[in-house]
């Protein structure tokens, strides 16, 4: 019988962040052939032209409108029990993106070594900022021409606002790329031009001018590695794991993802100094990983658009105990037991049924409308949980029926939408009193135009606002609302303003010293 704790140990939950074509589709084909989830590489991503591999993982997914499957991938690693948790990117970005990282306990930070920190990279770094949960920071496409590795280093640091501590150090780049040296080991990793995997076996050194460095480097790149590393040595603070797990630091690794160079020894560290499952923040406490009952939060819901599969699966983070398939757990916000009875782990367009999971596991439940995002499962105490967070959409719309015949359906598809998290609802404070929807993807709007007419038969009006900015309002005056472009209530009856640009939101900061806006909407039991 496996031991709660020992599971808890060997387990490592985390998500990969980064901006469309960095790399994340590679990368996590490579981890998972290290995992032996698959066995050729090329059967995550379908091959250009061809046809798409059974294990395809994304592209499948987007053809058939939605992703329900690529939500968290188990693989086994060294004794480690690895959770990958997807974050849906290009078109399929959307509030879920940014809710699957409220279930990951770490986050390895991908950044493409020609272009540095991009603009969804510093959105997902400030959403796992906001979680506390600890960031690896990996520097991809070092087989291409990358920036210097100081200058990344640098922009890193002033962009996101978290000091780097290099792990490995970068040898030349693009048609100049010799491999990586590993700062904490001493170790050099050459690099060698193959179809599979480049890495030759590590090659231990007494320190950089260690003689065998430059002969297998050669003169040259020996000299800036030399002079690198002496800046890095006088700059740079020594990797301390509890800075790492505070926040206060970001571990930097150099790799090539396409050729499979630098990855193993990623996952390797990765791995070591990763946390372990952490647990669920309650009102007053917490629900330590060991607590001796099972509980979970659903962190997505997803319905499938497929008219001949039209289920919707709640996908559970475990946070405590050990669970197993057929048990009944409480609902806290029903107030009801539940039965578990199918649980689901997925892997491309498989199902697999599973018998048990572990802290830090996800698990698939087929939703009979019964699970929002947020909910909590509990087969120990009832507990109170803090509500579940909401990120500040950036696409908006005013919406309606074509037929006044169509309101009923409207409204009921729009308040049950709304409660399973699929977009946010606005609510005018004054004029026309059509709802507004927010978003944070395109994805989200789609999902919902489709769904209200698939599941209500209401054909929708949808008109596009031009605001890309939401900020909850606090302390509400009539001159602060006479000053605020655009102010709207949310499902809670909250104020939000909205604003087309950073200028405007500065601008009425400017006008109103007392002005406070947030991101997010202010945690209920913070509002007093
Ligand atoms: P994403 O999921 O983050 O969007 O990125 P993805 O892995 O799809 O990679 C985006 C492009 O970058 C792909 O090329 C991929 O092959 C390439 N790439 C990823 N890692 C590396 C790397 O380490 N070195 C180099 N040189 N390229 C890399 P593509 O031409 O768009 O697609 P494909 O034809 O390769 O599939």
């Amino acid at each position: 019988m496996p031991d709660l704790d020992q599971e808890i140990r060997r387990r490592r939950t985390f998500a990969i962040i980064s901006h469309p074509d960095a790399g994340k589709t590679t990368l996590t084909e490579k981890l998972l052939l290290y995992g032996g989830a698959i066995r050729e590489a090329g059967s995550v991503k379908a091959k250009k032209g061809g046809q798409a591999a059974t294990s395809d993982w994304m592209e499948l997914e987007k053809k058939r409108g939605i992703s329900i499957t690529s939500s968290a991938l188990q693989f086994e690693y060294e004794g480690h029990c690895v959770n990958l948790l997807d974050t849906p990117g290009h078109q399929d970005f959307s509030e879920d993106t940014y809710r699957t990282l409220v279930a990951a306990d770490a986050a390895l930070m991908l950044i493409d070594g020609a272009k540095g920190v991009e603009p969804q990279t510093i959105k997902l770094f400030k959403v796992c900022r906001d979680r506390g949960i600890p960031i690896v920071t990996v520097v991809n496409k070092m087989d291409r021409p990358a920036r210097p590795p100081l200058d990344l280093m640098d922009e890193v640091e002033k962009t996101l606002g978290i000091t780097v501590v290099p792990a490995t150090w970068p040898i030349g780049s693009g048609d100049d790329f010799k491999g990586v040296y590993s700062l904490r080991d001493r170790r050099i990793f050459l690099f060698e031009r193959t179809a599979h995997n480049a890495t030759k076996a590590a090659v231990q050194t007494t320190g950089p001018d260690d003689p065998q460095l430059a002969e297998a480097i050669g003169a040259r790149l020996h000299g800036q590695l030399l002079e690198d590393l002496q800046m890095v040595e006088e700059c740079v603070q020594p990797f301390e794991l509890q800075a790492f797990l505070d926040q206060q630091i970001s571990p930097m690794f150099f790799c090539s993802a396409l050729v499979n160079f630098g990855v193993e020894n990623i996952l390797q560290r990765f791995l070591e100094i990763a946390p372990t499952p952490g647990p669920l923040p309650t009102i007053d406490s917490e629900i330590a990983p060991n607590a001796p009952f099972f509980s979970g939060f659903v962190y997505k819901v997803a319905a499938n658009m497929d008219k001949m599969h039209r289920d919707r699966i709640a996908f559970l983070r475990v946070t405590s105990g050990h669970f197993e398939r057929g048990m009944s757990a409480k609902h806290l916000r029903l107030g009801r037991e539940v039965r578990l009875s199918h649980p689901h782990r997925f892997f491309g367009q498989e199902r697999v049924s599973i018998e048990d999971a572990w802290p830090g596991d996800v698990i698939g439940l087929i939703n009979p409308g019964m699970f929002r995002v947020g909910d909590v499962l509990s087969a120990g105490p009832t507990f109170e949980v803090r509500n579940f967070p909401r990120f500040a959409p950036e696409i908006f719309a005013q919406v309606a029926p074509r037929e006044p015949s169509m309101s009923k359906g409207f409204g009921k598809g729009l308040a049950q939408l709304g409660e399973e998290g699929v977009v946010q609802v606005f609510w005018p404070r004054v004029g026309a009193r059509e709802p507004i929807l927010g978003a944070v993807g395109e994805l989200q709007l789609q999902v919902f135009e489709a769904r209200l007419e698939s599941e209500y038969g209401v054909d929708l009006r949808l008109d596009r606002k031009p605001w890309t900015r939401a900020r909850w309002v606090q302390n509400v005056t009539p001159e602060v609302l006479e000053i605020l472009p655009m102010v709207v209530r949310d499902e809670s009856d909250r104020y939000v303003a909205l604003f087309n640009s950073e200028f405007e939101i500065d601008y009425a900061k400017s006008r109103y010293k007392g002005l406070e806006l947030y991101d997010h909407p202010p945690a209920e039991e913070d509002l007093g």
